[in-house]
């Protein structure tokens, strides 16, 4: 199988990152992981990039003028290496409608809550708060307007009776875990 060039951009602690690169160990699975990007140069998940032996740019926003001038740079690190799909794995920035045009290849995203409910941060807060029977995670192809573009897969669970954000963000967790693959697969056969 020839495998899709996928960089993953992340910001913090990068769990769903490396569930990736373990999925893209298997033969079967259609991605290697060329390139891990970060926008904070101490992000927990960069130690993956030393851990399995992958290329990894970590790119300090604020030394940038501006947003143009830190996409472009990021267009030229993707273009050097070849890469052909983008995974964004809890990278917390929101790349401009430029970015997205500008890049030729597919760009997912994985969200911690059943889109289109509660798109941007808190999203299990927001979900205890309003009683909410069920919840979950969407991976989901990233259009200009924020985590909403098409639906790929979404994975959900029933909120217990003493959830807390923490439970359910941990809970929820593990269901990503299982649908960023299970959604990349659906892609690409
Ligand atoms: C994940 O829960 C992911 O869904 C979320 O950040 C976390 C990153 O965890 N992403 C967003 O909220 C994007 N809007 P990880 O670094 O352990 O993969």
């Amino acid at each position: 199988m020839i495998k899709k060039n996928c960089a993953v951009f992340i910001s913090g602690r990068g769990s769903n990152l490396e569930k990736l690169i373990k999925e893209s160990k298997n033969e079967n699975f259609p991605i290697q992981i060329e390139l891990i990007i970060s926008d904070n140069i101490n992000a927990k998940g960069l130690e993956f990039s030393e851990i399995y032996n992958i290329d990894s740019y970590s790119i300090d926003y604020s030394s940038f003028k501006n947003k143009s001038e830190f996409e472009q740079k990021l267009l030229k690190e993707l273009k050097n290496k070849n890469i052909e799909l983008i995974c964004l794995a809890g990278f917390m920035r929101i790349l401009s409608s430029d970015f997205i045009k500008s890049f030729t290849g597919p760009i997912l995203n994985i969200h911690p809550s059943l889109l289109p409910k509660y798109k941007g941060l808190n999203t299990h807060q927001k979900a205890l708060d309003n009683n909410d029977k069920i919840a979950g995670c969407t991976v989901h192809f990233v259009s200009e307007e924020l985590d909403s573009g098409e639906i790929i897969l979404q994975k959900s669970l029933d909120i217990d009776e003493n959830e807390t954000a923490e439970t359910l963000m941990n809970r929820v967790l593990k269901l990503e875990h299982q649908a960023y693959p299970e959604a990349i697969k659906q892609i690409f056969s």
